[in-house]
Formats: C-alpha cells, structure tokens, sequence
C-alpha cells in the first residue's frame, strides 16, 4: 500500500517553522503535525502527575500513553484544554529538558507516524526528515539568522505585553540553539537531502511559494 505523502520541515526555534506548515497544510488541505506541542504536553502531563522532569522511565510512560486531541486550532490532554498553557514560556522551556530524554522520544516515535494519513502531511519539528519520516517526499530546513528569530522572538513578546531585552533574549536563543545542535539524541540538523530555506530576508508569503514549488517540483502540489 502507497503511504501518504510527507512534508518534513526542520529547523530551529523562531525560524518561522509553525507558521508556514499550519499555511502549507490549509491551501493543500493536508493534515498537520506540531511535534513540538507533543513534548510540551509530555511536561505538562508531568506537572499533573508529579513526575519530576529527570525522571525518564515515568516521563517515556506518561509519553506512550498520552491521551492528546487536537481539534483545530484547540490541544486537549484528557478532558482538559491546554492549548494556552502549552505556549508558555514555562511549559517551553520544560519541554526542552523532556525533549533530550531519548526515553522519551522513542516513546513518541509511534504517535507522530500516526499522523501520516491521506492526502498527505505536513510535519513539524526538529527530527522530522532525519528520525520520524525519512522517507518523507520532501524535506525543508527552515532556518534564520539568531539576530533575526531574537528579533522575531521580541516583536512577538511585545505585542503580548511583556517586558523584554532585546541583547539578553539573543543570548537566549543563542545558548537554546548550541543546546540543540549538540544534544546526544536527535541533534538538530539538516537531514542530507533537504532542501534548506534561510527565511532571514523573506517574508512568509516568500518562504510559502518556495515550499509550494518545490512540492510542485515532485508533483506532489497542484500547479495553479
Ligand atoms: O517547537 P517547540 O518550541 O514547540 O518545541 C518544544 C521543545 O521540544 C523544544 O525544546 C524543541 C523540542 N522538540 C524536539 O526536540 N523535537 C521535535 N520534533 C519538536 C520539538
């Protein structure tokens, strides 16, 4: 049986990563998966049952049996919503200490293929093309300069009203970044074969039509 096809975006925090795979899977009406709201949510399950976030062997349980509904734009954890506090900061920060539990990722690695169903998939996160679908049909790595996601980061903070340092939130992304090209498990990378996009100087719509191109490249998008 032909499975469906994959779209594997990558890359680093603040690169744009969300907002153009939520894009991409509207105007191809495919289906779309926020790997990272999956180790959110592991730490916010942990919260809930009192696991302590070094805790591998109870946080890899909590990761198999994860009872996670997304509905829209809305992320349920049982019968609780908890799209909002899923965002925070907090639960971020974290989700990166669940995030470099290798436990922890071999649990999830079942539920994220889960999402591969037809038409196709867009796929979110920082492993997609090089450990959950490496088959995928294409493979974006969507990466900015760290001054620019910094400055993202700070336009974003802004607008909600936070208090905010613009050298210090640098220095930030700068150290999650070295967190994440150097961890054991996963490291964050460019799969060989994807195709690696650098939205430093484009603006969404840009980044959009290039992944919509190469798509349509492999015949795997509408060409009008
Ligand atoms: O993309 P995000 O900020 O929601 O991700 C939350 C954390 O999970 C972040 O520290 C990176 C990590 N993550 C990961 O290790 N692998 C993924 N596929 C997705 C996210």
């Amino acid at each position: 049986m032909k499975t469906a096809p994959v779209l594997a975006v990558d890359g680093p925090g603040g690169a744009g990563k969300g907002t153009i795979c939520r894009a991409v899977a509207a105007r191809l009406d495919w289906h779309l998966l926020d790997s990272g709201a999956l180790y959110r949510l592991v730490a916010a399950a942990a919260a809930r049952a009192g696991v302590a976030l070094d805790d591998e062997a109870g946080l890899a349980g909590l990761a198999r049996d994860l009872p996670v509904r997304f509905e829209g734009e809305q992320v349920w954890l049982g019968d609780e919503e908890v799209s909002e506090e899923i965002r925070s900061e907090a639960c971020g920060d974290r989700a990166s200490q669940v995030a470099a539990l290798p436990g922890v990722r071999t649990a999830l690695v079942g539920l994220q293929r889960e999402f591969r169903r037809a038409p196709g998939l867009v796929a979110d996160g920082r492993d997609m093309g090089t450990v959950i679908f490496p088959d995928a049909e294409l493979k974006v790595f969507l990466t900015a300069s760290a001054e620019e996601r910094a400055r993202r980061r700070y336009k974003q903070l802004k607008e909600k009203g936070f208090d905010v340092n613009l050298p210090a939130l640098s220095a930030e992304v700068a150290a999650r970044d070295r967190r994440d090209a150097e961890r054991a498990v996963a490291p964050l990378r460019p799969a060989v074969d994807a195709v690696v996009v650098d939205s430093t100087a484009l603006d969404i719509e840009a980044v959009i039509e290039r992944v919509l191109q190469e798509l349509k490249r492999r015949g795997l998008a509408p060409d009008a």
